[in-house]
């Protein structure tokens, strides 16, 4: 199946000069939905996962499928203050603007191997800065999963990502 065919390309949205991918003409196609959760779910199965991480709001329609299909638990990080109990916080930048993340510190166990998981990696700055909060709690990064790379912005061999197991299901050059 290519997953490209059930994603759809706005241009100069939210701004003037992005090509903006929407996920939610393939979220539309239930059958399509679904292989695209199966594909994460093989990933995380070959690298040994405990606990599936995402980051709002797209990370969740990503992770709480693969979390609930496996019987794992399923860790929310959002934008600064939305969380109601102890959290920890990092900022990052996006392809477009700033913003903080952040996650509740009794979410992930020292020594927990965490898939984390969004729609999109573009710049690496959201994903960048989920490691950062996982590993602060002694988590261990076990994979990095998207539906959608845009590999022209190589994100994946940034030195702060290079290490890690990473899998998308789409790449838009
Ligand atoms: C989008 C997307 C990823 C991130 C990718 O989220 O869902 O989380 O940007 O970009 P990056 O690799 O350059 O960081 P956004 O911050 O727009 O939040 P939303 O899902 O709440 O709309």
């Amino acid at each position: 199946m290519d997953f490209k065919d059930y994603i759809t390309v706005i241009e100069d949205y939210p701004e003037k000069g992005i090509r903006f991918k929407d996920i939610t003409t393939l979220m539309q196609n239930g059958p399509v939905y679904r292989q695209a959760i199966d594909n994460m779910i093989e990933f995380a199965d070959k690298h040994d996962v405990d606990v599936i991480v995402g980051p709002e709001a797209r990370g969740f329609v990503v992770g709480c499928p693969v979390a609930y299909a496996m019987e794992k638990a399923f860790v929310p990080i959002r934008k600064e203050g939305k969380l109601p109990r102890e959290t920890i916080t990092e900022d990052y930048g996006l392809e477009y603007g700033e913003a903080s993340l952040s996650i509740h510190t009794d979410a992930i166990k020292p020594g927990q191997r965490v898939l984390i998981t969004d729609d999109l990696l573009a710049t690496g700055g959201t994903v960048k800065a989920t490691v950062q909060l996982v590993e602060k709690l002694g988590g261990v990064v076990a994979g990095l999963a998207f539906f959608i790379e845009l590999s022209y912005l190589d994100a994946r061999n940034n030195k702060e990502l290079n290490d890690y197991n990473v899998y998308s299901l789409v790449t838009f050059d």
